[in-house]
């Protein structure tokens, strides 16, 4: 049996890079899966694929700021199968800036999308985790939640305050059968990403604070994703799971 047999599960910002490695991964542990993004095109590729190699996907557009977009979604689930099983909070972006001089406009595309975006679905989603009676809620926090570094002052922020609801949401959520963890990850190669990690002198100072002396894949994030959805995390609530080949453990 798989382990995640049977179960649905809903990824947001699924379209690309660790999003879509979950929602994968997800997949090929037995879930139904939905691939939800603000990009229909690219959840629908990602369902595509997942369908193509045997397993049960359905895109849909979700644009995790947009308050009717998570509504209609979780309306078509609760049609569809009464119930979430698995809900993970991945959807993120960041605007590059140095803080003395982000616009307000900025602030709050960054604060709309990884934090509001994520209150919305955790509240929101809270019946469809109940009725599962075994949910399992997960949210994409960062390394960056614990680190500061220039230009991601703002993104840090959301990240540390994903980390703080989640331990929030552990204890209050957990008399209805719904764990809360987070995911910490470290640096991944992924379109958020791709430009910073190929500088070399960014990708040298990082790869030298990170012990393993490498990038994470998102199929690394991945699979903790699904330990975390999974009964074998069945005792882990309110955690934050770092998955960053040591950065976060180094000086
Ligand atoms: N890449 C890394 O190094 C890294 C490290 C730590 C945490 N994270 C976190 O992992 C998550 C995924 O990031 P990624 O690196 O895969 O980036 P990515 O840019 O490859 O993917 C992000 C996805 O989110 C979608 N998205 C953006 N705004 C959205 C919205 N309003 N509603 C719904 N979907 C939206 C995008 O369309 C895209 O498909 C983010 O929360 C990010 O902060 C990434």
């Amino acid at each position: 049996m798989q382990r995640l047999e049977g179960r649905i599960a809903l990824v947001t910002g699924a379209g690309s890079g660790i999003g879509r490695a979950i929602v994968k991964a997800c997949a090929g542990a037995g879930a139904a899966v939905y691939v939800t993004d603000v990009d229909l095109a690219a959840a629908e590729a990602v369902a595509g694929d997942i369908k193509a190699a045997g397993g049960k996907a359905e895109a849909m557009a979700m644009d995790v700021s947009r308050g009717q977009d998570v509504s209609a979604v979780f309306r078509a689930v609760d049609q569809a199968h009464g119930r979430i099983d698995v809900l993970v909070n991945n959807a993120g972006l960041n605007v590059r800036s140095d803080f003395r001089h982000m616009s307000d406009a900025d602030w709050v595309k960054i604060r709309e999308v990884n934090l509001d975006g994520v209150v919305r679905i955790a509240r929101d989603g809270f019946e469809l985790l109940r009725k599962s009676q075994r949910g399992s809620l997960v949210n994409v926090a960062s390394i960056m939640a614990e680190r500061g570094l220039r230009q991601l002052t703002a993104y840090s922020a959301t990240k540390g305050a994903v980390a703080a609801l989640t331990k929030g949401l552990a204890v209050e959520y957990a008399s209805f059968g719904i764990r809360v963890n987070a995911l910490a990850p470290g640096f991944v190669e992924t379109a958020l990403t791709a430009r910073a990690l190929k500088n070399p002198g960014i990708q040298k100072a990082l790869l030298d604070s990170t012990p393993m002396r490498r990038f994470g894949l998102p199929e690394e994030i991945a699979a903790a994703a699904v330990f975390l959805a999974s009964d074998e995390a069945s005792y882990i609530t309110g955690a934050v799971l770092a998955v960053d080949g040591g950065m976060s453990a180094s000086l």
